[in-house]
């Protein structure tokens, strides 16, 4: 294993592009800055009221904010329009392989977890696929457990060769890569990278990941910058809310890191993803963070990132996406599968987590329908 418990999380392994792009230096001051209990009501309805800044999203991702989130609904449902109407875009993540070499003591995938695992081969992706695109979505997500050995850069690239060929937009959600890495998956076809920092918090982190390359937070980090680097058009970032106590301190920073991003990154397409723990592999992940609470970050985000995508997954039930999507998310996925193979067949290897919404895309789009938001299957031609 290429690290172990007593590592720096902040130390490089071989291979790993670094960038020093300053960025995460940022990003993690400022949020060992935050303070949840410094803010008052006054705070939560100046940021309300004007151009939301750094400390206004923080005052609203605060307790104190949590007796106004009707008003904050009403101020998210009003940028969402603004930027997206009434649209809402469609997809489906589509698991390729379960191996990993990775100890994330929250995840099913855990490497130490006895688990069916499988790889497809490139017949059986072509077959998911197909499967998947009758279905009429033309978005899809490729995600793989983290394994370079099982599933490697030419294999991902060749997954997206074939989604391309199928879909508008292809996504990536596997082990974060060097900016070449990234060039050769965009070239197959892929769009954007979706990578989740997890927790922001360095020593959390270390307890969390336990050894892994994946233990490397800093590489972690910069993921996203080495894919856009690699010419990708959009990414994605996310914090597991659960996953630590102070689940406002990740949401800041997760909402500073974007933003730092599309500062230096004008062009790229910046989006967001409120995941949050749920039981995985016999593990009984306890989740601290309650709906209303998930709501409140939802909407900071969209308050503070107004131009910024945000993606809501099977993990929450159904009742709570239909009521996310007009407000603040703007990305639902349908259809959902996170075991083996499981869209055009039996499934092959065990899912990642448990989901709570196994609604296809037929009970997906009707819902959104009669919610008034129009179900878009692709926001993007490739030329
Ligand atoms: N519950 C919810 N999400 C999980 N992930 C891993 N394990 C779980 C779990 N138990 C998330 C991680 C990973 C993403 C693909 O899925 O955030 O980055």
């Amino acid at each position: 294993m290429a690290s172990r418990k007593h590592t720096d999380v902040m130390d490089y392994t071989d291979g790993m592009e670094m960038l020093d792009s300053g960025v995460m230096d940022s990003v993690l001051g400022r949020a060992a800055a935050f303070d949840q209990h410094s803010y008052s009501d006054k705070d939560v309805s100046a940021a309300l009221e004007g151009v939301c800044d750094i400390e206004g999203f923080a005052a609203l991702l605060s307790p104190a904010a949590g007796c106004h989130l009707e008003e904050m609904a009403e101020r998210a449902r009003n940028e969402t329009r603004r930027h997206f109407g009434n649209s809402v875009c469609l997809f489906t993540p589509l698991y390729v392989s379960n191996y990993c070499s990775n100890e994330c003591v929250y995840c099913g995938f855990n490497c130490r977890n006895r688990i069916h695992r499988a790889t497809l081969g490139l017949k059986e992706v072509t077959k998911e696929l197909d499967a998947i695109a009758a279905t009429g979505l033309r978005e899809v997500l490729i995600l793989t457990g983290e394994s370079r050995t099982r599933s490697d850069v030419e294999y991902i690239g060749e997954c997206v060769r074939l989604a391309s060929e199928r879909f508008s937009t292809v996504g990536i959600e596997v082990y974060p890569m060097n900016s070449d890495e990234y060039a050769h998956i965009h070239e197959c076809g892929a769009d954007y990278v979706t990578v989740f920092q997890e927790t922001y918090d360095p020593e959390r982190y270390g307890q969390l990941h336990l050894a892994g390359p994946k233990r490397v937070f800093s590489y972690r980090f910069d993921a996203q910058e080495r894919a856009l680097r690699g010419g990708m058009r959009g990414v994605a970032f996310g914090t597991l809310l659960g996953l630590r106590e102070d689940f406002r301190s990740d949401a800041f920073a997760c909402g500073l890191h974007a933003m730092e991003i599309q500062r230096r990154y004008p062009h790229a397409e910046i989006s967001l993803s409120l995941p949050r723990l749920r039981p995985a592999g016999g593990v009984n992940n306890q989740v601290a963070v309650t709906e209303s609470q998930l709501l409140q970050v939802s909407l900071a985000y969209r308050i503070f990132l107004p131009f910024a995508g945000q993606t809501i997954s099977t993990r929450e039930r159904p009742g709570f996406r239909d009521g996310i999507v007009g407000l603040s998310a703007t990305k639902i996925s349908a259809g959902v599968s996170v075991g083996i193979g499981e869209h055009s067949g039996e499934a092959r290897g065990d899912g990642q987590f448990v989901i709570s919404d196994p609604r296809d895309l037929a009970e997906i789009t009707e819902a959104l329908r009669r919610n008034g938001l129009q179900p878009v299957m692709t926001d993007y031609m490739r030329t």
